[in-house]
């Protein structure tokens, strides 16, 4: 049987499965492009048990694409202030501006403008065309290269160019062959999230095992292949503790750097390096992992008599703000071990 033929076959027995097993998510009770397309731009990088509060108070704050595209977007970043990768706030934002613009706030339906607004990549359009709109488009995202590879026992690693193109052209026989092509590529999400596990698959619970190459042989520990290893950077900030009366200073991100608009301490990584008295050990270290850098942050209380341009904050201003993920947490540590930082929450 070619792949072809075995990916059609395919289709109802994941449709079956599907309507028998999807979970109960906040984003599959409406089929409003816009609810859709925030849901899938938020679960790019992060888990759906993480997402769901998000989501919910994004459509709860924002509902309309009219009211993100007109929000202030520090409100923007505070609405996302946790799940990292901010330029998915800032490009959301940016690609609801031009659906008010040149689509007159109607979310695009042809495949074509989808992909062509910030943001969205082929996975995202797929999933938008597909799950909004029930268009046949193809989806490939780990879940789904996990469960393709395995299936089809494809051995070479799903990162090069020519099995790339051989995961999009099955995704996309898989969804043609399907009456209903957005229950069919969410059972791949589905099937590849609880139970086409990365390590230890739950086979004996899998709709389509029998039809799995991977399984037979045996293999299933060794495929999807591994790529290269992530080369890991590391990477030591030095960030500066500035006290005036009860208040600490604060320092914006400024456009064109990663974590643009968030507010955090200043530190030598955006600014100068200041002196701190005879050296000292930092108050406080934190570690923070993020993409390829294994970031160290090690915070040192000093003066600064030169003008140093910031926002002097109280407790109140830095709950406001929206702080990038790596300086809540050096807060975080600084409110608990620091007295005089302790007492800028307590006022
Ligand atoms: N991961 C990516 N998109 C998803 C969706 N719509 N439902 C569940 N998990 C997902």
């Amino acid at each position: 049987m070619t792949d072809h033929r075995k990916a059609r076959r395919l289709t109802s027995k994941l449709l079956e499965w599907y309507g028998e097993n999807a979970r109960d998510l906040p984003w599959r009770k409406t089929l409003h492009p816009y609810g859709i397309w925030v849901s899938e731009i938020m679960l790019q990088q992060t888990q759906v048990a993480t997402v769901i509060p998000y989501w919910q108070r994004w459509m709860r704050v924002l509902p309309t694409i009219q009211k993100l595209s007109r929000a202030k977007p520090e409100r923007v970043l505070k609405l996302w202030e946790g799940l990292g990768y901010y330029s998915r706030a800032h490009n959301l934002q940016l690609a609801a501006k031009q659906i008010v613009t040149e689509y007159q706030g109607v979310f695009p339906k042809n495949p074509e403008s989808i992909r062509k607004l910030p943001g969205i990549g082929p996975y995202t359009a797929g999933a938008i065309s597909s799950i909004a709109f029930g268009l046949p488009e193809p989806i490939v995202d780990g879940n789904v290269t996990r469960i393709l590879t395995r299936i089809f026992e494809i051995d070479k690693s799903p990162k090069d160019k020519d099995t790339q193109a051989k995961l999009w052209s099955l995704a996309k026989t898989l969804v043609r062959s399907a009456k209903d092509c957005s229950s069919l590529n969410q059972s791949l999400m589905e099937l590849g999230a609880t139970v086409c596990h990365v390590r230890q698959p739950e086979c004996h619970r899998c709709p389509v095992m029998r039809s799995c190459t991977t399984k037979r042989n045996n293999i299933i520990h060794l495929i999807p292949a591994k790529g290269k290893p992530t080369r890991y950077e590391e990477k030591e900030i030095e960030v500066y503790v500035l006290f005036r009366n009860e208040n600490v200073l604060l320092q914006k991100r400024s456009d064109g750097l990663t974590n643009a608009g968030f507010w955090e301490l200043p530190n030598n990584e955006t600014g100068p390096k200041l002196k701190i008295a005879n050296k000292k050990e930092p108050i406080v270290k934190v570690r923070h992992n993020i993409t390829k850098y294994r970031i160290l942050l090690k915070a040192y209380a000093t003066s600064c008599d030169k003008k140093i341009k910031g926002k002097w904050c109280n407790g109140a201003d830095i709950r406001r703000l929206p702080i990038s993920a790596s300086h809540r947490k050096l807060i975080r540590a600084l409110s608990k071990q620091h007295k005089g930082f302790a007492q800028i929450f307590i006022t």
